[in-house]
């Protein structure tokens, strides 16, 4: 987490979110690389550091210490003076934050699946993280804890990770304005096709998820 900027005097914050395995630590290496900021992957720091409550083998996840973790990245933000990318699906979680911009990254949940399966995850957790996409889990999350003209949605589905890092800089610097994208994925595969295949694929893979 080494900040090798110049001196800025304003550091601004930029809070990534998004379903596992839509390209966060990816993209926010990037982004953090292009602004000489730091790039801190919030899991990472909860399991290194040991802030969490336990594992929960239902959902494949730990469960985190909100407090401790947020007053842990607080400290990181408040002492860097360079612009910090805060990232992971952790981020709803935590508190006392003023980013000045939330990503929301989205992939489509087919090829969300993909990039799953290629990354080695479980069949049952592929199908809860692509049932969560479809269902704008992580954007409800961020939106019930951030102000939504603070948060943008990004489809990464088909851009490499150094075009999404790209958008996401041209969205900071107001090059593009911050849109109104609502992504809705069921509406999208009900269009082009595709949903039933999906939802059977969810349910058995997930039968506790009974979407139908
Ligand atoms: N825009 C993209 N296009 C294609 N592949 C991508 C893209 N972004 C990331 N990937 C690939 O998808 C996989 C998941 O990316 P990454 O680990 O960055 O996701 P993540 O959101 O940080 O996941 P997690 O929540 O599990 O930490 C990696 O193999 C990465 O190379
Ligand atoms: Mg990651």
């Amino acid at each position: 987490m080494m900040c090798t900027g110049v001196w800025i005097e304003l550091s601004r914050l930029l809070l990534v979110t998004g379903t596992p395995g839509v390209g966060k630590t990816t993209v926010s290496r990037i982004i953090a690389e292009k602004l000489n900021g730091i790039h801190v992957d919030v899991a990472k720091v909860a399991l290194e550091e040991g802030l969490t409550k336990g594992y929960s083998a239902e959902d494949h996840s730990h469960i985190i210490d909100a407090e401790s973790l947020s007053r842990r990245l607080g400290k990181i933000v408040k002492s860097s003076t360079c612009d910090v990318v805060l990232e992971g699906h952790f981020i709803p979680k935590i508190y006392g934050f003023k980013p000045s911009l939330i990503y929301v990254l989205r992939c489509h949940p087919k090829i969300l699946r993909l990039r799953l399966k290629r990354k080695g995850y479980p069949e049952r957790k592929i199908a809860d993280n692509v049932a969560a996409e479809l269902l704008d889990t992580c954007l409800y999350d961020i939106l019930s804890t951030f102000k939504s003209d603070k948060t943008v949605e990004i489809d990464t589905s088909k851009k490499n990770p150094a075009q999404v890092a790209s958008l996401a800089l041209k969205i900071l610097d107001s090059r593009i304005k911050l849109r109104e994208v609502k992504i809705d994925w069921l509406q999208r595969l009900l269009v082009e096709g595709g949903l039933e295949e999906i939802l059977h694929y969810i349910e058995s893979q997930a039968p506790r998820m009974k979407i139908r």
